[in-house]
């Protein structure tokens, strides 16, 4: 168990530049397997799930490893198809290596991943896909194995809904297919383009990811390498953003694309908040002694939306507004697990299933809560900057998974926060 130790009510200043982002680190890694040259992933942080990934890359035969700050990869003849089911249950991006694995080794047995408990998260969207490409699909009591009897082949496939990771696993393997692919309702997120763009890189041919139809022209040769850089992390650049919000000062958020977080900052312009925006950088301002507006109707959806792994950190800031608000997740039913933890510091919380209703006005004061879970973890912790006196944020390690020094991050702001 870990402890971060928040105590509220300081300002915060200075600036601060986010990593890569996990989101796109994740599936990349991945997506090296289906490389026959090197390649180098440049500024990749030290999280627990990319961790995982290296753990998992080792346990399937490939060649992955840390040089400095960034993961280099070699190509290995050989890969093995089983995924041990320590790996497959610590993270849900171990469904990325469905599609890498199932065009390299022709077999994958893959026990069910696991990941954050945000609701139920199936993976119909990827197997279905990976179906119409030739793919065979059995479960055994434990694990779904897939087989492919020769290549995959290209197919012209709907998604039922625009999945980020089903995209990511049907555009890695339509990449090495036989034939041309056209996704349909395909996920537009700046991940998923990152994805498009790395395999591009490597010699793919994709047009349109970032579009909800994306093709792509097989290379049944395989890919080649690249070094790639990937885009910074929005969420981390969010986390700030609200940290600002809820505790009041000046910070400017460096290295960023503002436009992948544009929603985030609207609402924050909108609790009154002072942003402003320039080619890769963002100033948040609040001053301390006004109250945040509340009054807000914030609906999280799929890119070009509110993002989902924002909704959490929303509702941190809004806890002390002037008046009642409410955040609804349309993606995930139980994205408000955090909503206890607003509530011991006392905030008025009611959580419904997808719904957060948020009373607004409230003084919050430390004590000590719990992270179910990393972007409700991260909110506790936005919140615990408003609420007077000390707060500890119990975690399980969910929120090293996506953030690798949140507490230092936010104390080289200004912030009293730190690893207990
Ligand atoms: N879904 C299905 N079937 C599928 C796949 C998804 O029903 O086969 C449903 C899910 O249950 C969910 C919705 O579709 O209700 C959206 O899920 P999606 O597949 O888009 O999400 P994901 O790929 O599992 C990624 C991020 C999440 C982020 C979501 C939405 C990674 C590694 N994870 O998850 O990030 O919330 O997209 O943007 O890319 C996080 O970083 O904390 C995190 C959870």
């Amino acid at each position: 168990m870990e402890i971060i130790e928040v105590r509220g009510g300081r300002t915060l200043a200075g600036s601060i530049a986010p990593p890569a982002a996990k989101n796109s680190v994740l599936p990349l890694l991945a997506a090296t397997l289906l490389c026959g040259e090197p390649c180098r992933l440049r500024g990749v942080p030290r999280l627990t799930d990319v961790d995982t990934s290296l753990a998992l890359l080792g346990a399937v035969g490939a060649k992955a490893a840390r040089w400095g700050r960034d993961i280099l990869t070699s190509p290995v003849p050989l890969l093995c198809g089983d995924i041990p089911p320590r790996l497959a249950g610590a993270m849900r991006s171990s469904v990325f290596y469905f599609a890498p694995l199932l065009v390299r080794v022709g077999q994958v047995r893959m026990p069910m991943p696991g990941g954050c408990r945000l609701g139920p998260r199936p993976v119909d969207i990827h197997l279905d896909g990976l179906a119409a490409m030739g793919a065979q699909i059995e479960f055994a009591a434990d694990a779904v194995v897939l087989r492919r009897a020769g290549r995959l082949h290209g197919a012209d496939f709907t998604l039922r809904l625009p999945s980020v990771g089903a995209t990511e696993t049907l555009l890695m393997a339509a990449a090495c297919a036989q034939g041309t692919t056209v996704l349909r309702g395909a996920a537009c997120e700046p991940e998923v383009e990152d994805l498009a763009a790395f395999l591009n890189a490597c010699g793919a041919r994709i047009t349109g990811a970032g579009t909800p139809v994306v093709v792509i022209h097989g290379r049944a040769g395989g890919l080649d390498g690249c070094t790639f850089t990937p885009v910074p992390d929005r969420i981390a650049a969010a986390t700030y953003a609200a940290a600002v919000a809820s505790a009041g000062g000046d910070v400017t958020i460096r290295r960023c694309r503002p436009g992948h977080f544009a929603t985030f900052l609207d609402f924050l312009r909108a609790a009154g908040c002072q942003v402003n925006a320039g080619p890769g950088a963002v100033r948040v301002c609040r001053d301390p002694h006004a109250p945040l507006k509340g009054g807000q109707e914030v609906f999280a959806a799929a890119w070009p939306g509110f993002a989902t792994d924002t909704a959490p950190l929303a509702a941190a800031v809004l806890l002390t507004a002037d008046a009642p608000s409410r955040v609804y997740d349309g993606l995930f039913q139980n994205r408000f697990a955090c909503a206890a933890g607003f509530a011991a510091l006392g905030a008025q919380v009611q959580a419904n299933g997808r719904e957060l209703r948020i009373g607004g006005g409230a003084r919050l004061a430390g004590t000590v809560v719990t992270a179910p879970d990393l972007r409700g973890g991260a909110a506790l912790v936005v919140a615990a900057l408003a609420a007077r006196g000390k707060t500890c944020v119990l975690d399980e390690g969910h929120i090293r998974r996506g953030y690798q020094a949140l507490p230092d991050e936010l104390a080289g702001l200004g912030a009293a926060c730190r690893m207990a």
